[in-house]
């Protein structure tokens, strides 16, 4: 599914289900050492699916250790992002002089839970979702995955916290497509301030995937 909303040059593996095969690297193993098994399983499986990518577009398959607020160090030369939920677990990745930055998120595809519509969207936003005729999708799920992607692809650039009261996301059903408008200042890419991202979504098999890919030149959108 992820390898769908992902343009060229990025390489994306997906695994539902447990993947017997994945393993950590030792350099790895401190960052879940007391975690659950749960916690271990989508960690260890996230890690997998991560250094096949690296491997699809021969880019060295180092350990990908956790920064100070949790996001993956990628090896020199890669970008990436890592998403787990439920059964699914994808990593994307890609060469750093093509593109500055990824984004990758999946969620369970139903409504979000009470109460969490009014802390992840601002009023614009709910206005849209009352308008929509269109049952088809969850699409308050399909916006929250739509901004989580946003903070992944923002995190690396930024390096500092992104609220969900900080970008405005208009999604495009008819495109499978939405655009996050900046509400704050963003980080300078290629030269030119960022304001933006451009991503892709798709709802199928009881998930929501959503995927931002940042042009290494670009700094008005993703894509
Ligand atoms: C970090 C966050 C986006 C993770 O999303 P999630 O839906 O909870 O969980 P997912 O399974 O999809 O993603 C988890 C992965 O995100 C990645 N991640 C965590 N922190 C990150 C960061 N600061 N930057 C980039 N990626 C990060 C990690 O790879 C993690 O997996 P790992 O620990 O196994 O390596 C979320 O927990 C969060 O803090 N959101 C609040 C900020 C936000 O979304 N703002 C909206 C801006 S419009």
């Amino acid at each position: 599914m992820i390898r769908e909303l992902l343009p060229d040059g990025v390489a994306a593996v997906e695994v539902r289900g447990d993947d017997p095969e994945a393993a950590l690297l030792p350099e790895e193993k401190a960052a879940v050492e007391r975690a659950s098994p749960k916690r271990r399983r989508e960690f260890t499986t996230g890690r997998s699916c991560a250094r096949r990518a690296l491997a699809a577009l021969e880019l060295p398959p180092g350990p990908i250790l956790r920064g100070p607020d949790r996001e993956p160090t990628w090896p020199p030369g890669a970008v990436g992002s890592i998403t787990h939920c439920h059964d699914y677990c994808a990593a994307a990745v890609a060469p750093a002089g093509q593109y500055a930055s990824l984004g990758i998120d999946a969620e369970v595809h139903d409504e979000l839970p009470e109460g969490v519509l009014e802390r992840i969207s601002l009023p614009e936003e709910r206005d849209w979702l009352q308008a929509q005729a269109n049952g088809e999708a969850h699409w308050d799920t399909v916006l929250f995955s739509a901004k989580e992607s946003v903070f992944k692809a923002w995190f690396p650039l930024a390096r500092h916290w992104l609220g969900f009261e900080d970008a405005h996301v208009d999604l495009a059903p008819e495109e499978g497509a939405f655009h996050a408008r900046l509400l704050v200042p963003g980080p300078t890419v290629g030269g030119r301030p960022l304001q933006s991202f451009d991503g892709r979504f798709l709802v199928r098999d009881g998930l929501v995937v959503t995927a931002i890919a940042v042009g290494a030149a670009k700094a008005d959108g993703g894509q």
